[in-house]
């Protein structure tokens, strides 16, 4: 037995059965001590005369889920996975892997390069290096293929999805499936059958590669370009695996760590770490720790429109009963038929069984005229129309009916929360819930927090999102929250360089380049130009700025029945059939016709001013956010803008972004736009702050 109680690797030898088990809780990542660890335990059983086979488990909820990705960034310490790895498939003794949990990136490399592999029923394998910005650089690129064949290794390895015990037994991942009642009765049990047989070691490097057709490695490399945005670890996964069909085990490994250096010493690199680790840390807030939410098993709904009938589905799917309140018999009809029409659409995708949605549409869901039915519910979420007079007439009627203790929410996209809280005699119960459209799709959750909200409310969002497989940020009251607000900011820089002399197009297309899943006029399109044209009037109406640039070329666009995609028109003309659309020339001649009208030369921009301006934008006001507490960290921000505004993952964040380009060179493009704006570039404090005391955003997240 290994007797240093330090280490997370012991050995213990049973008869002629060496047992190596790993206790790295809590996913066994394979850090610097578990890989020392290993290497000492690999010793001891090369060395000795008694073990004739080894079997390698580990304890807990997993066998290795990866690497440690914390050590990434860093320089990593000996000994180093794909050495280690070559050297248990080297040895003249068999070793036997036993999967249980999730065995992941090099944790199935780690078991691809032993030579038998068993798994238990519920096990899932996978390479999911691809989503971190890099590639399997432990032998996973060489191995997977030796034993799968091309197409199922550049499947798993671009996708990096976690594929089923049953599914890696047919590929030839696995050898068997056991039946055994746990781990170590799984592993011994089977070592000892592979003695009894005399199999013997099975190294997988002195496979060749089955599969490899013509043009195999091409069609991969153009279907991906198109899908992946400018991402390089798919591009590059494909490269490692034709390395496979191409060279020998050694060289092959050579060329798999040439292109694993490159990814990780890439930004995409910290920008998908960044993404991973935030994912886990947003939901982590001091004042949630301990506070136990209330329940959420039955919702009431108020109003049945896009949102509320899109979160009604969202609750829907998560086992969660609603009862939807409309303004008169139509209109609680047409929410029935939305919502059902959606759950269709889910059963349609496999997301549900046709018997499930029966059972809902007959059971869970409720959709009604009278108030009353709401007085049992354990929370509301209201989502009638964005306008405060109605809102408070509504929370005024929930304060009265509905029980003690329910939480009353409002979806609403901009209007003062605390102002609504103020109506009802328990504010401490009211919270903004900020639901995304489509909001049985979109993955982002706003939770809104007033002043006199108590935690456990905030808890009970938090846990929303949580039954909900959403992703909930923490935000505070202001006009637009963290999101919307940001996203008026950067609106605004691309519709000053509009004026200015850029085309909208040209705007899309550099921002779709850099990453974006649409450019901002696209989104303008798909959510309709209404929305903008409603904003500006608002605007108007309210009293604008002194400094504020109007426009009012899109008002013209709307003014001639061009709504976006819902009317075939806006800035794009749509086809019926055809995805995507094709620039509008009208738009180009109402934009001139602007600038004509006040006096604007236009100017040519470049992709990488473009880029700049639209960044420096968004970077401004979220220091901004951040600085005022509606953020109360910079990751909040950047996972409010990846999940829920396209911003592209590789980047991690627009905070992200920022210190990645070093804060300073963010300021200076600030400094140099104010020259011509000095209103709507002001550079925020806290980036001048950070700057001089040469620190970064990232400083804020610790
Ligand atoms: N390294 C370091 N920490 C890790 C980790 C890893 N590979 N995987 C998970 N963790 C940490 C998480 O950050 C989290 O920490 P906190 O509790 O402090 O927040 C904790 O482990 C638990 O993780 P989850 O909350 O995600 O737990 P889960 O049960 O929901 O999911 C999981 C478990 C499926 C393993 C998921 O964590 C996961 O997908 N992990 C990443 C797997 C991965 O990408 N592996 C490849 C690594 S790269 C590699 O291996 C390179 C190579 O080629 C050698
Ligand atoms: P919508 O106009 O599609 O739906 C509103 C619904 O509320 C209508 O069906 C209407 O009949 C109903 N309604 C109005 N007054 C009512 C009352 N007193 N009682 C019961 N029902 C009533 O509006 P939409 O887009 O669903 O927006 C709703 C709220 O969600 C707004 O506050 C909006 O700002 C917010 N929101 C909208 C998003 C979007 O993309 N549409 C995104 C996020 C938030």
């Amino acid at each position: 037995m290994n007797t240093s109680p330090l280490s997370p690797v012991s050995y213990e030898t049973r008869d002629d059965i060496a047992l190596i088990r790993v206790n790295n809780p809590p996913v066994n990542a394979l850090s610097h001590a578990v890989r020392v660890g290993l290497a000492d335990a690999f010793d001891q059983f090369d060395k000795s005369a008694d073990a004739k086979i080894a079997v390698i488990l580990c304890e807990g909820r997993t066998f290795f889920a990866g690497a440690d990705i914390k050590e990434f960034g860093k320089p990593i310490a000996e000994p180093w996975l794909p050495e280690q790895f070559s050297r248990i498939e080297a040895l003249d003794k068999p070793v036997v892997s036993v999967l249980h949990g999730t065995a992941l990136g090099g944790g199935l490399e780690f078991a691809l390069a032993t030579h038998w592999r068993i798994a238990m029923p519920g096990a899932k394998v996978g390479l999911p290096e691809v989503h971190l910005g890099i590639l399997p650089g432990a032998g996973g690129t060489q191995r997977l293929p030796r034993l799968a064949g091309v197409e199922k290794a550049l499947d798993m390895i671009t996708s990096g999805r976690h594929v089923g015990a049953a599914e890696a037994l047919e590929a030839g991942i696995v050898d068997e499936i056991s039946d055994a009642a746990d781990i170590e009765t799984a592993g011994m049990d089977f070592a000892r059958k592979i003695l009894d047989q005399n199999k013997g070691v099975r190294r997988t490097g002195d496979l060749t590669v089955a599969g490899v057709s013509d043009g195999i490695f091409d069609e991969w490399r153009s279907k991906l370009s198109r899908k992946t945005r400018g991402q390089l670890s798919p591009l590059h996964c494909i490269e490692a695996v034709r390395a496979a069909s191409e060279l020998p085990i050694i060289e092959g490994l050579k060329r798999e760590g040439e292109l694993f250096k490159e990814l990780m010493a890439s930004s995409q690199r910290e920008g998908l770490i960044h993404a991973f680790f935030i994912e886990r840390q947003v939901g982590k807030l001091p004042e949630l720790a301990g506070v136990a939410p209330r329940p959420t098993d039955h919702i009431g709904i108020i109003g049945g429109g896009t949102m509320g009938a899109g979160i009604a589905t969202a609750c829907l799917l998560s086992g969660v009963s609603i009862t939807l309140v409309e303004r008169d018999e139509a209109a609680a009809d047409k929410a029935q038929d939305t919502i059902a029409g959606y759950l269709a659409a889910s059963v349609k995708r496999g997301k549900l069984t046709a018997e499930k949605r029966s059972a809902i549409l007959d059971g869970a869901l409720n959709c009604v005229t009278d108030y009353s039915a709401l007085s049992d519910v354990d929370m509301v979420i209201e989502a009638v129309f964005e306008n405060m007079e109605v809102k408070k007439e509504v929370f005024a009627k929930l304060d009265a009916l509905c029980k003690p203790g329910a939480v009353l929410a409002t979806n609403t996209s901009y209007l003062d929360i605390n102002e609504i809280a103020a109506v009802t005699s328990r504010p401490a119960d009211v919270i903004g819930l900020h639901f995304f459209s489509p909001a049985h799709v979109m993955k982002l959750l706003e939770v809104v927090v007033p002043d006199a909200t108590a935690p456990e409310v905030v808890a009970t969002g938090f846990a929303l999102a949580k039954r909900l497989r959403k992703i909930a940020v923490r935000a505070g009251v202001c006009d637009g929250f963290i999101g919307n607000r940001i996203l008026a900011k950067y609106r605004t820089a691309a519709d000053h360089m509009v004026l200015d002399g850029a085309s909208p197009f040209q705007i899309d297309k550099v921002l779709t380049a850099f990453g974006f899943a649409m450019g901002p006029y696209e989104v303008a399109d798909l959510a309709g130009l209404d929305i903008g044209w409603a904003t500006r009037k608002r605007k108007r109406a309210e009293g604008m700025h002194p400094s504020a640039r109007d426009f009012t070329y899109a008002d013209k666009l709307c003014e001639s029945g061009h709504f976006g995609q819902k009317t075939g028109a806006g800035y794009y003309v749509y086809e019926k059939g055809k995805r995507g659309g094709t620039p509008n020339p009208q738009v180009l001649e109402l934009i001139e016709a602007e600038r004509a009208e006040k006096g604007i030369t236009p100017r040519d921009f470049t992709d990488a001013e473009i880029i700049r301006r639209y960044m420096g934008a968004m970077v401004n006001e979220s220091a901004n956010i951040v600085a005022e507490g509606i953020a109360r960290r910079p990751l909040d921000v950047d996972m409010t803008l990846l999940a829920g505004y396209g911003f592209p993952r590789y980047h991690g964040g627009p905070m992200k972004y920022a210190d990645i380009q070093g804060l300073a060179s963010i300021l200076a493009d600030l400094e140099e736009f104010a020259q011509t704006d000095a209103w709507f570039w002001e550079p925020a404090q806290l980036i001048k702050d950070l700057v001089a005391r040469g620190d970064d955003f990232a400083s804020l997240n610790r």
